[in-house]
């Protein structure tokens, strides 16, 4: 195994959404514009684009591997297309979605076993062109029904972890699915939830020690109508400000499939005060500042500053 490095990110970078872009070139200039940006921890699953984010980060970033952080998933069922073939896998893409009534039903399903999480883990490992994972998270468990399945495979990732595969792991899901199913479900080192109004009870109940790092920011944003007005942009140092006012030791995951909105992002990240957020890197603190969700611009700078701002 390589030399494990210490990249402590603040943020997080969501390629959620790398397969929903045509161009090779501009699959490239996100990947490696985020990099450059200081972007360096990077969300990815096998399941966005049938391994198509995977297998394209590792190739963009072949040589970089040191310097970024990876987390990556299992358990949404995924082909593996998207990572062989990119034409192909788009014009299955649209022949799926136009013909078949079961287009994108897998995002339905879930496997958590242990056979799928080892053969998952060497896939992405393949894909991504590295031989260790900074974190693997257990992909969206949806209620109580996925955590047997989830509780049976600690072991083999604790098994991933001594063999070098893996340095932590936890789950991503819904904040709804680790308040429904209890402390129990935080497994392992790591949880990812949704930014939701119930999300501070959630992080006020992670046992001290886990990282903890969320997504769905912005989305929240915009469905508290905090959003920008229509061609407005965010204001990232803003929301990233009201962010680690409310989860000073959480990571939050952001995402544009726009390289100048993501050099912004980089920039805001770049220039924010020293000290604002603990890091992911600390021991989770639970914050335990009282959630108003219809306050949110930051209240240091009085109640109506914006977190977006115009072009
Ligand atoms: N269960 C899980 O593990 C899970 C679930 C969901 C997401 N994630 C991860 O989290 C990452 C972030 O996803 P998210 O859903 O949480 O994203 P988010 O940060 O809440 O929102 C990012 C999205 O907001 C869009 N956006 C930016 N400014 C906007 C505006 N003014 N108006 C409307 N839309 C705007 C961006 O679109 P542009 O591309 O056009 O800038 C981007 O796609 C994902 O990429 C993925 O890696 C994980």
């Amino acid at each position: 195994m390589q030399d494990v490095h210490q990249v402590q990110p603040l943020i997080g970078f969501g390629l959620g959404r790398l397969h929903h872009v045509l161009s090779r070139r501009q699959r490239e200039r996100i990947v490696r514009g985020a990099v450059d940006a200081g972007l360096t921890h990077l969300d990815l699953a096998p399941a966005y684009g049938d391994g198509l984010c995977e297998a394209e980060t590792g190739r963009v970033l072949q040589g970089r591997r040191m310097q970024v952080s990876l987390a990556t998933k299992f358990g949404i069922p995924a082909g593996a297309l998207g990572g062989r073939n990119t034409t192909f896998y788009f014009a299955s893409k649209f022949l799926r979605r136009t013909f078949s009534p079961s287009y994108g039903g897998e995002y339905g399903l879930r496997d958590f076993s242990t056979e799928t999480a080892i053969r998952s883990v060497e896939q992405s490992l393949r894909r991504l062109r590295t031989d260790y994972l900074d974190c693997l998270f257990f992909h969206e468990p949806r209620g109580l029904a996925d955590l047997p399945a989830v509780l049976e495979t600690v072991e083999a990732m604790e098994r991933l972890k001594r063999d070098g595969k893996v340095l932590r792991f936890g789950v991503s899901a819904s904040t709804d699915y680790f308040l429904a199913c209890g402390g129990g479900s935080m497994v392992g080192d790591m949880v990812q939830f949704e930014v939701a109004d119930t999300s501070p009870a959630l992080v006020d109940q992670v046992a001290k020690g886990k990282r903890t790092s969320a997504f769905g920011l912005l989305r929240f944003l915009i469905g508290h109508g905090e959003g920008p007005p229509r061609g407005g942009r965010f204001d990232y140092r803003r929301v990233l400000e009201w962010f680690f006012g409310r989860y000073p030791a959480t990571m939050p995951i952001l995402a544009s499939n726009r390289p100048e909105e993501i050099a912004r992002l980089g920039r805001a990240v770049r220039d924010l005060p020293a000290g604002l957020a603990m890091g992911s890197g600390c021991p989770h603190q639970a914050p335990t500042i009282p959630f108003r969700a219809r306050r949110l611009p930051s209240q240091r700078n009085g109640p109506d500053a914006p977190l977006a701002q115009s072009r």
